[in-house]
């Protein structure tokens, strides 16, 4: 059971933190598509408590895509403790320290997985906020620094004892970064020796992994990032599987009409050029499968502005229409 202060969900799905992709309108579209918990992506505490603009306007959260964590980064204790009471006072649900981050620049410098490498230390920094904010408080982690210093087991009781509400494990080493096998029989490990929740995280991109990852680990929640990104109807399809009702696939209307849908999400908050062109990474996702896709794909980005982009997807969608035609009549 994935209870976090009001949060108590069993099998829990969780829309992982992401850089530069979980911003109001992924996580608003997530959250439709089945997410119980969505989090910010990270945010950095110096910039914080600089009174940074960008970071600030990472902390912008809305009521309905709670519950909703607010993530935040950095190595050192004061202004950590800082950012989290301003996280605190944008009212999120829970705020949800990284100490997983293996980008060379963060995790060299005593942030994010750097913190795995002085568990004392991450400890402290856990019960500090812990003590210093009234919601609670979680930690997202990874197994250990590299293969030969897997310290998980320590790691999971220490954050534990400073009062997290949480754990949340991306189960790769630092080393490792995004790829490689990630190594799922340490959630198990974890729950023997932890009584707080635990989510396992890595490499879930279907609900046939979020299935296997429950039934597997006894995780009490599956965190998914990448997966997410190329198919967001996951959360949908893995409810829908672990409630076992038939999974059917995403019909090409609902695949365009959801880019849509998305994409005018974001447009509702950012200026057209700042919506339009970082949406470019979701076209492949979105158009998997679909004939063709790699001319329309191209076409799509090179578009500034909302209006032709939808009339190349429902000009696209009704090719598909007579393609199928086509197809079924043969
Ligand atoms: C584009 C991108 C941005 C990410 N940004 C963050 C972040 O801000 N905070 C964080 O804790 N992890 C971040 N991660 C790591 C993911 O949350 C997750 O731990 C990792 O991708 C493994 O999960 P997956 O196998 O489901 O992708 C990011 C990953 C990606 C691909």
């Amino acid at each position: 059971m994935f209870k976090v202060g009001k949060i108590n969900i069993e099998h829990a799905l969780l829309l992982a933190p992401m850089e530069d992709v979980t911003d109001i309108a992924y996580r608003r579209l997530c959250k439709e598509l089945g997410a119980d918990v969505v989090y910010t992506e990270f945010v950095n505490s110096d910039g914080l408590i600089r009174s940074n603009k960008k970071t600030e306007k990472k902390l912008e959260i809305t009521d309905q895509e709670r519950p909703i964590g607010i993530q935040i980064y950095g190595g050192n204790l004061e202004p950590m403790i800082e950012a989290a009471k301003i996280a605190e006072s944008r009212n999120p649900d829970l705020i949800d320290i990284n100490a997983g981050c293996w980008v060379k620049k963060i995790a060299t410098r005593g942030a994010g997985a750097g913190l795995l490498k002085d568990p004392y230390y991450l400890q402290s920094m856990v019960d500090a906020i812990v003590k210093a904010v009234n919601i609670p408080v979680t930690v997202k982690t990874r197994i250990g620094w590299d293969a030969d210093s897997i310290n998980i087991l320590d790691i999971a009781k220490r954050v534990e004892d400073a009062g997290a509400a949480a754990l949340t494990i991306h189960c790769r080493t630092r080393t490792q970064g995004h790829s490689g096998e990630p190594d799922w029989d340490w959630i198990p490990r974890v729950k023997e020796v932890v009584k707080i929740p635990v989510a396992l995280n890595g490499g879930v991109f279907t609900a046939d992994d979020v299935k296997r990852a429950f039934d597997e680990t006894r995780a009490d929640a599956v965190m998914i990032a990448r997966g997410a990104i190329e198919h967001p109807w996951v959360f949908r399809e893995a409810k829908e599987l672990l409630n076992g009702i038939a999974v059917n696939q995403v019909s090409p209307y609902e695949r365009i009409h959801t880019a849509l849908r998305h994409l005018r999400y974001s447009l509702e908050l950012k200026e057209p050029r700042a919506a339009i062109i970082p949406f470019r990474k979701y076209y492949a996702g979105y158009l998997k499968g679909l004939q063709n896709s790699k001319d329309v794909r191209q076409l799509l980005y090179q578009q500034l502005e909302y209006a032709p982009i939808e009339e190349i997807l429902l000009k696209y969608l009704e090719q598909i229409n007579t393609f199928e035609q086509i197809d079924n009549s043969n």
